[in-house]
């Protein structure tokens, strides 16, 4: 499906917490287009600064609407965050791949950190609406209860959350890839081999859930973050390192990903690209 460009109205928005936000959008045609694990290029002003639009996952996209979950980082967010209900916005989308979903699978463990869980609440919801059977596990870190609670929010009812804190506020106390380690390595029931195993979040935390579904034969899929210019797969300003048989290859991350195989993924060489959109800003 090409992407397409729609103004569409906010219908509804939301401060979760101070500096995170959820906008409900109007937008029938890119709600039904949508798959969780794409995203959308948000414009976010119409005068010529800040030049670049933003790129957001969709958070969910049903009955017409489409919801993006954001924190408030910049000059781009912070206009964000002004708008209002009523007002039409300009975004481009559905953009990238999406995350690779097989009926036959028995569970889906969801890994997040901060911000990260915005395309897993999206995947969640449709893993538990397409009443597969699949059992959804959410494991969401940040750096205190008053982050996670953003999950409040949403209607999780048919997924097990499990939480992790940097302060010990709430649920485990530490990293939440060492609590999903913990879980996969004691008596949990973990499901190797064809459970899905779906991360977002920093880059080093996706560097370490890779690790442990490496070391546990179990594929997992990473969304990546980049600074994106284009959105579309013509700057290059995105690049991903992949593995290749002979060294190694940078994949644009808006048009082959954002979504990942993470053993795909050259580690080694992710610092490496030098981020062109980044200076465009
Ligand atoms: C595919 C994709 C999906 C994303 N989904 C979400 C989402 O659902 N919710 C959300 O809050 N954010 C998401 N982001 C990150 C979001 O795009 C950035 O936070 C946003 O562009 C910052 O814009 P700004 O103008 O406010 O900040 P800027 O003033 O441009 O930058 C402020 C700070 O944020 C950093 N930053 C800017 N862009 C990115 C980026 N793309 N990745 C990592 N760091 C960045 C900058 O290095 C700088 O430190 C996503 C990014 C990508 C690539
Ligand atoms: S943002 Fe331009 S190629 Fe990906």
């Amino acid at each position: 499906v090409h992407p397409e460009i729609f103004q569409s109205p906010i219908t509804e928005k939301e401060e979760l917490l101070p500096g995170f936000f959820y906008l409900t959008i109007e937008s029938p045609v890119l709600a039904k287009r949508s798959v969780p694990g794409q995203f959308v290029m948000v414009q976010v002003t119409n005068a010529k600064d800040p030049l670049l639009r933003r790129p957001f996952s969709l958070c969910s996209a049903a009955d017409g609407k489409v919801g993006i979950l954001f924190q408030v980082k910049g000059r781009g967010t912070a206009i964000m965050s002004g708008w209002e209900p009523g007002e039409s916005i300009n975004i481009m989308g559905p953009l990238g791949n999406g995350f690779g979903v097989h009926q036959s699978c028995p569970a889906a463990y969801l890994v997040a950190g901060g911000i990260g869980i915005a395309p897993l609440l999206f995947l969640s919801t449709f893993l538990v609406s397409a009443d597969s059977g699949i059992a959804v596990k959410i494991f969401m870190g940040g750096r205190s209860a008053g982050e996670v609670s953003l999950l409040s929010r949403f209607d999780l009812s048919a997924c097990d959350v499990f939480f992790a804190t940097d302060d010990g506020s709430k649920g485990f106390h530490g990293l939440v890839t060492d609590l999903f380690d913990d879980y996969v390595t004691t008596d949990h029931g973990f499901l190797r081999g064809n459970s899905i195993i779906a991360g977002c979040g920093p880059l080093p935390m996706l560097q370490t859930l890779s690790r442990i579904a490496s070391r546990e034969e179990s594929a997992c899929q990473l969304s990546l973050e980049a600074h994106m210019a284009c959105g579309v797969g013509a700057c290059l300003g995105c690049v991903t390192a992949t593995k290749q048989e002979n060294g190694f290859s940078y994949k644009r991350t808006c048009v082959e990903g954002p979504v990942f195989s993470g053993s795909d993924i050259d580690w080694d060489h992710m610092q490496l690209p030098v981020c062109r959109s980044a200076a465009l800003r």
